[in-house]
């Protein structure tokens, strides 16, 4: 792999956020990126959201288990931003003032997608709400895991084996097909952030194609020998 150096050479750590439908391979391709980016001697971080901090795990289980539905789309939207605002204030910020790399399993293109474009909750307020929870605070790269809806309910429901399925996973198929069309958009929208990525593939493969982002997004490395 080589020697890694980060493009923006400070102190901060680097922000990275994994997107997609269920299924699409988020939590297995973070968990094979920490394990890179740990053996190039970069700490790092992986947390998820809706969670990632013990107040923002307490409104999960909440939104997850369907009591966000019955509260109505605007008071889940609600319940999503303030545990993201936890997550961001106790969590996000403070890893990577201290120059941790934070992988994070969703993030806001999740609310963009979920309740903004397939929700009816007005782009202007999710907007206004992401002002509140997380200021300035960017992904330096937004993974955007893609596949087709039956290759990642296959999938979600071979790992759930016997389980319920959760509040989205029990969604309908269309859902599911308008799901993906969001976020191929917000990947075409913010070309800068995001890289879309073909994750029907194998765990290798697919691993390949994002350390291959990461290379042409935030890291530079040396063409030639480095030197002393
Ligand atoms: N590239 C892949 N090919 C086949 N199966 C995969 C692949 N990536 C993940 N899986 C399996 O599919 C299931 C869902 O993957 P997961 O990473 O949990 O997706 P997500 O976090 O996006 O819902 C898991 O059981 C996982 O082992
Ligand atoms: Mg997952």
């Amino acid at each position: 792999m080589g020697e890694v150096q980060a493009k923006r050479p400070s102190g901060r750590g680097r922000f990275i956020t994994f997107e997609g439908g269920e299924g699409s391979g988020k939590s297995t391709q973070i968990k094979m990126l920490a394990e890179r980016l740990s053996a190039a001697k970069l700490r790092t971080l992986v947390t998820r959201e809706p969670g990632g901090s013990p107040g923002a795990e307490i409104m999960r289980h909440l939104v997850l288990s369907g009591m966000g539905k019955l509260l109505g789309p605007d008071a889940e939207t609600l319940l999503f931003a303030a545990a993201r605002d936890d997550h961001v204030r106790t969590v996000i910020q403070p890893a990577l003032s201290q120059g941790t790399w934070v992988l994070c399993d969703r993030f806001f293109d999740s609310t963009r997608a979920y309740q903004g474009s397939l929700g009816s909750v007005p782009m202007g307020v999710i907007k206004a709400m992401q002002r509140v929870t997380i200021g300035d605070l960017k992904p330096d790269l937004t993974i955007i895991l893609d596949v087709p809806v039956e290759v990642g309910l296959k999938r979600a429901a071979e790992r759930r084996g016997n389980g319920t399925p959760d509040r989205f996973e029990g969604e309908n198929l269309r859902f599911h097909e308008e799901l993906r069309q969001a976020y191929r958009q917000i990947a075409a929208e913010d070309q800068q952030r995001c890289v879309l990525i073909d994750a029907n593939a194998d765990p290798e493969t697919v691993a390949a194609r994002v350390w291959k982002a990461l290379r042409d997004h935030v890291f530079t490395l040396p063409t030639s020998a480095p030197t002393a």
